[in-house]
């Protein structure tokens, strides 16, 4: 006898578990399939939740160390990363238990094991004692995230040469680190190791950090990540990494083609992430996938077979568990005949590196490239008093509006606490906002959010404290 739902959402990550409550609180009787024995996906367990936790704590320990120039004399800081480690597994345990709470009390029922497609309708659940059931459905929505990509004939040992799994657990600190890729895991995971005392040096294939971030921002992050200590070989390419006798040595050649080669004690790869759809026997059923091996989908998260749907990292646009969320209400609403809806012109992006990076829209090199007219208004934390008064003055806040209806287009910042004033930045996008309605509104004093306002006065260039 197999089970028989109506939706089964295979993979229990940020897209799968919230798409998951959604369906079960339009009354759907749904599946939640995931084979990690946790829930959460790679965000809770290997991902944003961990990384944030040490990334958090990391920062007060470089900054402890640093307190005695503002008139804070304490004794000598010391690390003890074993406890640190513990502090990030129970706020893990916590969250990831959290979620298996939500889906029972939203009845939905939760499936430990390894899904395969037998059918457009059936699937097959292996568990981890290689037991399998069959389980019967109207609709599937796949969720199956992505894993991160490593270099041509370079395996992850998770020690040495290590993926951004590996990174959140290592058992000391690296005396030096070379990070290849210098996009959103290798400046988070580089930032965390440099401020627990590690040498971090950044090898990126392109000639800036960060592809796809505004220029400027991209521009000024790398300025500050230097000033903070971190080296960075830009335009350089790393042709293989092989493990000596001592460490571990990367091969790489720059835009001269000169090799050079860099020793260190671990490597982290941060290059990319790939989709996860090689082992789910979609071409069984045939799905197609496009040349990036991700699941083709229509506007409704329909893929060529009208009963299975894909959301999140398997699709295409930005790998963001808060994209999949999204799409998960999004989907869900779908299937019930609703208008499910996602506006990918405001997603917000953030690093978590110190200053924070944070941005939403287009960027100024998007909307050259799309012919648009812009005005740019853009305001230094220098000037803004909150930030003067906690010594962290580093960064800027720049608003591009369209020069005819002054429209908000796109929002880039750097500098600290970012990530959370975005916030206000993609809620006024999504209400259609002009500059002048953000230069409008009331900003307490003194907060950071001031220099939005500033940065929305500087469009139509009456800045008040610049
Ligand atoms: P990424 O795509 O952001 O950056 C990879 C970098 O590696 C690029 O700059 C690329 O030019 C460089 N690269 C590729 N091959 C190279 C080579 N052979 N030598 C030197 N450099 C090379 O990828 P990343 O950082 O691995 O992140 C993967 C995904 O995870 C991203 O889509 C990101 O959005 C997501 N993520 C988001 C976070 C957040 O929202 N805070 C945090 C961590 C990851």
């Amino acid at each position: 006898m197999s089970e028989k739902f109506q939706v089964v959402v295979v993979g229990g990550g940020p897209g799968g578990y919230v798409c998951s409550i959604r369906l079960a609180q339009l009354g759907y009787k749904t599946a939640c399939i995931d084979s990690r024995g946790v829930l959460g996906g790679t965000c809770l367990n290997v991902g944003c939740i961990p990384s944030k936790s040490l990334l958090n704590l990391s920062e007060k320990f470089y900054s402890a160390k640093n307190l005695s120039d503002k008139g804070i004399e304490v004794g000598s800081v010391k690390l003890n990363l074993a406890k640190m480690m513990q502090n990030k597994e129970k706020a893990i345990s916590e969250l990831t238990k959290g979620v298996e709470f939500l889906l029972k009390k939203n009845k939905v029922t939760y499936i430990k094991g390894y899904a395969n497609f037998k059918s457009t309708n059936k699937i097959i659940v292996t568990d981890n004692k290689k037991k399998e059931i069959i389980i019967e459905t109207e609709k599937t929505v796949i969720c199956t995230g992505s894993e991160p990509v490593s270099l041509p004939k370079v395996d992850f040992d998770e020690e040495k040469i290590i993926s951004s799994t590996g990174a959140l657990s290592l058992k000391s600190v690296p005396k030096k680190m070379v990070v290849i890729g210098g996009g959103y895991i290798g400046l988070e995971m580089g930032s965390v190791w440099h401020r627990l005392g590690s040498k971090i040096e950044v090898v990126e294939f392109l000639d800036h950090i960060t592809p796809g971030m505004d220029g400027e921002i991209s521009k000024e992050l790398l300025k500050i990540l230097q000033k903070q200590g971190i080296k960075f070989h830009l335009e350089s390419n790393v042709k293989s990494i092989k493990k000596g006798t001592k460490g571990i040595i990367i091969n790489t050649s720059n835009k001269e083609g000169k090799k050079i080669d860099i020793e260190c004690d671990v490597a982290l790869v941060a290059v990319g992430r790939k989709p996860n759809t090689a082992k789910l026997n979609l071409d069984k059923v045939g799905i197609e996938l496009d040349n990036k091996k991700r699941i083709k989908v229509d506007n409704k998260y329909q893929t060529n077979i009208k009963n299975i749907f894909a959301i999140g990292d398997v699709i295409e646009g930005p790998m963001l568990a808060h994209k999949a969320e999204d799409e998960g209400i999004a989907v869900a609403e779908i299937i019930d005949g609703q208008a499910g809806h996602v506006n990918y012109d405001v997603i917000p992006g953030v690093i978590y590196t110190s200053p924070e990076v944070a941005t939403v829209g287009k960027t100024e090199q998007q909307l050259k490239k799309d012919q648009v007219n812009y005005k740019v208004g853009k305001f230094s934390l220098m000037a803004n008093s909150r930030a003067k008064t906690i010594n962290e003055t580093d960064g800027f806040v720049k608003i591009l509006a369209d020069s005819k209806t002054d429209k908000v287009l796109g929002v880039h910042m750097i500098g600290a606490n970012a990530g959370e004033l975005i916030a206000e930045m993609a809620l006024a996008m999504e209400f259609g906002a002009s500059s002048e309605d953000i230069a409008r509104t009331c900003h307490a004093h003194p907060t950071f959010s001031e220099a939005l306002k500033e940065s929305a006065l500087a469009v139509d260039k009456r800045a008040i404290h610049s």
